[in-house]
């Protein structure tokens, strides 16, 4: 048993009724039988949740955090990396192997197990795209289950994990396909141009980190969950309307609409680098809300409250956190 904080990259001072490690599948088991009927949460780094309160329940933290190689055919590799491991650490392996595939999500936060739940995506590339299968263990009864990528149902920042099957199973590892020759993907934003010399694995991952230092705040400086809301998309005639008032609105095309950005939509109401209490809206970033010192738990959702009610009375759109409040 673990008697501290629960992670978070907030940096919430927030406890566990019991809070516990396993190093094992059977430690896993073992847990989960202990605490039948009990509220589970498992949590990697908790880069994607604000904690409201304590948690009067049973936080789990896997301590597995190896990875290898299960198969490989000519043109790629099949990994398999244990859900407790930092996603970037496997990132900065495969690229050093010269395998292509994640460079473009290097340096996001997070465990390999949380990628899977949330889809994590960064510079056109989603964690969806190299999933093969995410391995997990029944919370009710402890069996294992296999999910194939489309079971998953990935979506945006989503899966299956989140919805139908929320609370109902522990990721405990994840089996990723990464290719010997790949194609690099620098079409967002300015990434092409931040590559220096050949476009391999190593110097995207580089580029995409000196980008993200840029823009983002360090998690281990600045407490932040990376972005606070996701992207809204909104129907074309809304965009059309949007678009006659204001003739600079950025947009991208996406399924089922226009994805305008909410970091746009929140620099309008003004509130880039505005604070409320202890929480700040990100200078550098507006999507990105940060623990600007002493923030509580309400400080940053009131914050997010009255930036979505401001884009909501400004704009009329609606702008959901892709962070999950415990
Ligand atoms: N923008 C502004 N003002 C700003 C900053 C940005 O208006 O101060 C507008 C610009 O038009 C810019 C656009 O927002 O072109 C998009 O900004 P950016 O490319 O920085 O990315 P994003 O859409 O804000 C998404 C992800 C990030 C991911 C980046 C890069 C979501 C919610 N966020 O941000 O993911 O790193 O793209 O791919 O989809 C995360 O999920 O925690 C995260 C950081």
């Amino acid at each position: 048993m673990v008697n501290s904080y629960i992670p978070n990259t907030f940096r919430m001072p927030v406890k566990a009724r019991v809070m516990a490690e396993y190093n094992s599948l059977s430690e896993l088991r073992e847990l989960l039988a202990d605490h039948h009927g009990e509220p589970i949460l498992p949590v990697g780094e908790g880069s994607n949740l604000l904690f409201t309160h304590d948690y009067e329940g049973v936080v789990l933290i896997s301590r597995m955090v190896r990875a290898r190689a299960l198969d490989e055919d000519k043109d790629s590799v099949l990994i398999e990396a244990e859900a407790g491991l930092k996603m970037d650490t496997l990132i900065e392996q495969l690229c050093d192997m010269g395998l292509w595939g994640m460079e473009n999500l290097s340096h996001i936060p997070g465990t390999v197990g949380a990628s899977a739940v949330q889809n994590v995506g960064a510079y056109g590339v989603e964690a969806k795209d190299v999933i093969v299968r995410v391995n997990t263990l029944s919370i009710a009864d402890g069996t294992e289950r296999v999910f194939t990528n489309e079971e998953c149902q990935f979506g945006y920042r989503d899966s299956i994990f989140k919805n139908e099957l929320h609370g109902r199973y522990i990721v405990t590892s994840v089996v990723f396909r990464l290719q010997k020759d790949g194609e690099p993907r620098l079409d967002y934003g300015n990434l092409r141009t931040a590559v220096h010399g050949v476009p391999t694995p190593s110097s995207i991952r580089e580029a995409v980190i000196a980008i993200r230092r840029q823009k983002l705040p360090e998690v281990t400086e600045l407490g932040s969950a990376g972005s606070f809301f996701k992207n809204p998309v909104i129907s074309s005639e809304q965009f059309l309307a949007l678009q006659m008032q204001y003739p600079d609105i950025p947009h991208y095309d996406a399924l089922g609409g226009i994805k305008v950005p909410a970091a746009w939509l929140i620099e309008q109401c003004g509130w880039k680098g505005k604070s409320l209490g202890g929480a700040r809206c990100y200078e550098k970033q507006p999507l990105v809300l940060v623990n600007a010192g002493n923030a509580t738990p309400d400080d940053i959702v009131n914050l997010a409250t009255a930036i979505c009610r401001d884009v909501k009375t400004k704009f009329n759109i609606t702008i959901s956190p892709e962070v999950n409040y415990i």
